[in-house]
């Protein structure tokens, strides 16, 4: 059964978020100082087995989920993670789906595959070492990532997007090669305004590059009109290249929100719920997992908790809502 929250919107997009760890400390996300050798990370009995995780998402399907994506930190550094696909495959009617780094992606593609997955989509902030090293502060280079996207697309993984956060000061210098290089390749890039998710990553209003600033540099080389979107709520807006050579997509969070057409939920690698990506809180769905209830129960206390949602948190992005105490992208996954 469809439900809706309080602005009317369905609940049609769930992100799972399979880890909070991560192998890249981007500096944006993760940043050293504060997810150091000491930082505690989830102790393994609290997170969500695949079982746990696939009962719960086989229940959100039953309220009209239509895409699963897996997250993280990063999905592919959970143990086995082609075992939750190959279960979450046996749901039917799912795009299933993977937002990755892309470390370790060539050598899982194939079996994510053969598990059921349906395509992915690959974190790259710049083609250019010296500045993607400075971004994922691990020393790790573009040529893995890319050998990562070709992995995929050999094994038909596609269609592949490309996700890019763009900082000012750091990477706008990418903005340009990084649209010819993957419009030749045929990949989507989209490009992601850097968000004030969490509160370890400093952000401040001057480091975002607005969707205007990006359309208006790579259209002065590649000329580009807008597009419609392919369904309600498309996260990025999507944009051509007028000689017909490709797409691109912006994610304008901070410049242009779409709160008003919002219908993700995101669970996290602990089994909380959360309605929005800059929540305070999350609802405890491990508890009752765990507990004796009954999948209809478990089903009751989703359609309440998403039928109280008030959430539209980058409408209301204010000076004073920077410093709100907020859960951070490494639990939520983006
Ligand atoms: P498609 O199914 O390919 O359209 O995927 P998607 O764009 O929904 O997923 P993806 O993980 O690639 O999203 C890209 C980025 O957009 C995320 O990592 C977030 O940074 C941002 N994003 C996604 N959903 C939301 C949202 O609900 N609110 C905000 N503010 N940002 C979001
Ligand atoms: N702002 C925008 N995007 C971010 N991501 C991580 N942190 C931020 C942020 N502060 C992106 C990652 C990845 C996706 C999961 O979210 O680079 O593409
Ligand atoms: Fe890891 Fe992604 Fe965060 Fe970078 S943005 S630290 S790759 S979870
Ligand atoms: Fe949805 Fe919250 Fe993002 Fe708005 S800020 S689009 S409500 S997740």
């Amino acid at each position: 059964m469809t439900i809706t929250d309080t602005l009317n919107r369905p609940l049609r997009d769930l992100r799972i978020s399979v880890t909070d760890r991560c192998n890249f400390r981007c500096v944006y996300c993760m940043p050293k100082e504060i997810f150091g050798p000491d930082y505690a990370y989830l102790p393994r009995a609290q997170v969500l087995t695949f079982e746990e995780i696939t009962r719960l998402a086989r229940i959100f399907t039953y309220h009209g989920v239509k895409k699963i994506r897996l997250t993280g930190g990063e999905p592919l550094v959970r143990k086995d993670l082609h075992l939750l696909i190959a279960q979450l495959s046996q749901i039917s009617n799912l795009d299933l789906t993977l937002t990755t780094n892309g470390a370790l992606l060539a050598r899982n593609a194939q079996a994510l595959k053969d598990a059921g997955l349906n395509r992915v989509s690959v974190s790259l902030d710049s083609l250019d070492n010296e500045v993607f090293k400075a971004m994922n502060d691990v020393d790790f280079p573009v040529e893995k990532v890319l050998e990562g996207m070709e992995a995929a697309q050999e094994v038909g993984l596609e269609p592949i997007k490309v996700n890019m956060v763009v900082k000012r000061g750091v990477n706008e210098s990418s903005i340009l090669p990084m649209a010819h290089y993957f419009r030749e390749k045929g990949y989507i890039l989209r490009f992601i305004e850097y968000m004030d998710v969490g509160h370890t990553n400093g952000w401040r209003t001057d480091d975002v590059v607005s969707l205007k600033e990006i359309v208006d540099t790579i259209s002065a080389e590649l000329p580009l009109e807008p597009l419609d979107p392919n369904y309600k709520g498309e996260v990025a807006e999507r944009w051509k290249y007028k000689d017909g050579s490709g797409e691109i997509g912006i994610i304008s969070s901070v410049t242009q929100p779409f709160c008003s057409t919002c219908n993700r939920a995101r669970l996290s690698a602990e089994g909380k719920l959360y309605t929005c990506l800059f929540a305070i809180k999350g609802h405890d769905l491990k508890t009752l997992v765990r507990s004796e209830a009954t999948d209809e129960e478990i089903s009751n206390e989703i359609a309440r908790i998403w039928g109280k949602r008030t959430d539209r948190y980058s409408e209301l992005r204010s000076e004073n809502t920077i410093d709100l105490p907020k859960v951070e992208m490494s639990h939520i996954g983006g």
